[in-house]
């Protein structure tokens, strides 16, 4: 299929409703808070969407992720991870660096890994922020296009990309044994 893409450009003028939200780089002794943060939304996002034992399969190795090593490796990778705090509260995260996927140039082409926002504070422009902050830093390193993906059941999160700018590229993955399992590949062009 042919690939579908938008053009992101630089700074989203959409995150003057973040009132004492601020985005900041996560430091190499925040591995907890940020498991914490990851696990709690994780659990609540996908409790009804996934397969009973492939939902408890995967929220054990999410308690067990060293999120500490992870901001170090995405860091030396030339990724990182970027978190929204309020009040000195870590209300989001989101994990990105080069792309991992064989079809992409890694020093082209970046990657959203992971992107979560505490369910007590989605639809206020978090999500959006972080995303933005994200890709901007992708694009500083010389990133012409990002990718994410997505569970193509998971109606809610593709709506988010789609309205903060983000396409389908026609490329799609299943998990062995169950359709249920099936993420859909996201692009956007940074420029
Ligand atoms: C998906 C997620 C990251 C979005 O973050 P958010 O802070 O709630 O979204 P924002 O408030 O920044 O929304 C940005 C835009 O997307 C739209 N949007 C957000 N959630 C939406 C939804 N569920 N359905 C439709 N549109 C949505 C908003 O209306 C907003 O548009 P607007 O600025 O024109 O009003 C967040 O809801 C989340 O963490 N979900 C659980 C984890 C998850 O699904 N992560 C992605 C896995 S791939």
């Amino acid at each position: 299929m042919r690939a579908r893409v938008t053009t992101l450009a630089a700074a989203s003028s959409r995150t003057a409703k973040l009132y004492g939200v601020e985005i900041v780089a996560a430091g190499l002794g925040e591995g907890d808070v940020l498991r914490e943060l990851h696990v709690a939304t994780w659990a609540v996002t996908y409790r009804d969407r996934l397969p009973r034992g492939w939902y408890r399969e995967r929220l054990a190795a999410h308690r067990a992720r060293d999120w500490g090593e992870i901001v170090r490796c995405r860091t030396a990778g030339g990724g990182g991870v970027l978190t929204a705090r309020c009040v000195n509260r870590m209300v989001g995260l989101c994990e990105y660096g080069p792309s991992e996927d064989g079809d992409d140039d890694p020093g082209r082409v970046g990657h959203i890994h992971r992107l979560y926002v505490d369910p007590a504070r989605q639809r206020t422009g978090i999500g959006r922020s972080l995303l933005t902050a994200s890709t901007d830093r992708l694009r500083e390193s010389g990133m012409s296009a990002a990718t994410l993906w997505v569970l193509e059941r998971d109606e809610r999160a593709r709506s988010f990309y789609e309205r903060v700018g983000w396409k389908p590229d026609g490329k799609r993955k299943s998990e062995p044994m169950t359709d249920a399992i099936t993420d859909l590949r996201y692009r956007v062009v940074l420029v």
